[in-house]
């Protein structure tokens, strides 16, 4: 990894630890999303089952830690926290842009950390779509399985970051025919992630028709990559142009919305869940999994005990969050009556897709 790449890690770690790098004026779009109390819920809080399968591994609760780091010694403590704690609470977790190790066999370990400290957790291995169009190819992406031994393989879309990072690579011609062929060439499922910019019904439709086999629709809300950049810029005009996009994106449960209604792959939700009940609430947008990344940076400082803290706190929310709504099992999230309005509701109706009422979800 060249000295340049190991900084801007760094600098990642740094600015979302100590900065407010989210999203300002933007929101996820789940503050208008509403599942209804129920004052007669007529089930056993302690009853309730929150495990759910993706890709035929049974997790605990449908929560992984989002893929956040790796390269540096640093990440490997970053790691090894989330590692420990996904382990014992028997949930997921990504590692961040493998490329720097690729690159450099030496930093491999940093990666690696996550699979020696979660033997049996489910790990998803991560790359950059965009250095699919640079020369990785299938080679590479086995190489970053290999390494934490994946259970799945996470390729990122980034497009907003490198438009504004001023050493960023802007070519993406050709990247979705590229996915399609590592699609194709690899045995294990491909997750195609945004990452803060969320992923509209056409695209969705696109990722699907080339063998993808789940989308995580990252969505604008939460963490900010502009907000990321605007913080790492030494010029002003970099620091204007990465200002101006702030806010930019599909809010998340605008974008979940159209990706559950266009394909049948699994969606993952993330980009600014919060609490378990934006899981929930995610949950009963049709999510299969819910993907959280910043809130657990400051915890994994503090070490694993404190991730798995934290973790176990978010579960415990969406335990009451179902329990509030009369809901036994995960699977009974998509069937509670949910209603959308506001911006969301309003954005949704403008893209064609129709919200759903207490009515219509045949409550009554
Ligand atoms: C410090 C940091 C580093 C990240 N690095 C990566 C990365 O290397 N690869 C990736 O796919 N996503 C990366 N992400 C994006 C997250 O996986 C996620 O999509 C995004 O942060 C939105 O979730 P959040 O609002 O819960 O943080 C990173 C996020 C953070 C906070």
């Amino acid at each position: 990894m060249t000295r340049e790449t190991r900084q801007r890690k760094a600098d990642h770690i740094r600015i979302c630890l100590e900065q407010k790098a989210q999203a300002r004026k933007a929101t996820t779009g789940f503050e208008n999303v509403h599942l209804i109390h129920k004052a007669l819920p007529e089930i056993e809080r302690a009853a309730i089952n929150l495990s759910a399968t993706f890709f035929g591994y049974r997790f605990a609760a449908p929560i992984i830690v989002g893929a956040m780091t790796g390269g540096t010694a640093e990440a490997t403590e970053i790691n090894s926290a989330i590692a420990e704690a996904v382990e014992k609470l028997h949930l997921g977790m990504g590692v961040g842009s493998q490329r720097a190790a690729i690159e450099d066999k030496q930093l491999a370990k940093t990666f690696a950390i996550a699979r020696r400290k979660a033997p049996n957790a489910f790990l998803i291995a991560n790359i950059g779509g965009v250095q699919l169009v640079h020369g990785y190819g299938i080679k590479e992406v086995k190489k970053a399985m290999e390494m934490i031994e994946a259970d799945a393989l996470a390729i990122h879309l980034n497009a907003l970051q490198e438009a504004v990072q001023p050493e960023g690579q802007t070519n993406f011609e050709g990247v979705l025919k590229k996915i399609g062929e590592i699609a194709r060439a690899l045995d294990k499922p491909i997750i195609v992630k945004e990452t803060g910019g969320g992923i509209a019904a056409e695209e969705a439709r696109k990722l699907e028709s080339v063998g993808v086999k789940a989308i995580d629709v990252g969505g604008c809300g939460g963490t900010s990559f502009a907000a990321v950049e605007y913080y790492r810029s030494e010029k002003v005009q970099d620091r204007l142009q990465a200002e101006a996009f702030w806010d930019w994106g599909i809010p998340t449960a605008v974008s979940l919305v159209e990706a559950t209604k266009t394909v049948k792959i699994p969606i993952v939700a993330s980009g600014g869940l919060r609490t378990g009940i934006d899981v929930a609430k995610a949950l009963a947008l049709n999510a299969s999994l819910c993907s959280i990344s910043q809130p657990f940076l400051e915890a994994t400082v503090k070490g694993a005990k404190e991730t798995e803290k934290t973790l176990a706190c978010l579960i415990e929310e969406l335990r009451n969050a179902m329990f509030l709504v009369g809901a036994k099992e995960i699977g009974d999230l998509a069937k509670v009556p949910v209603v959308v309005n506001g911006n969301t509701a309003r954005w949704l109706t403008t893209r064609g897709f129709k919200v759903e009422t207490y009515a219509s979800r045949g409550a009554f």
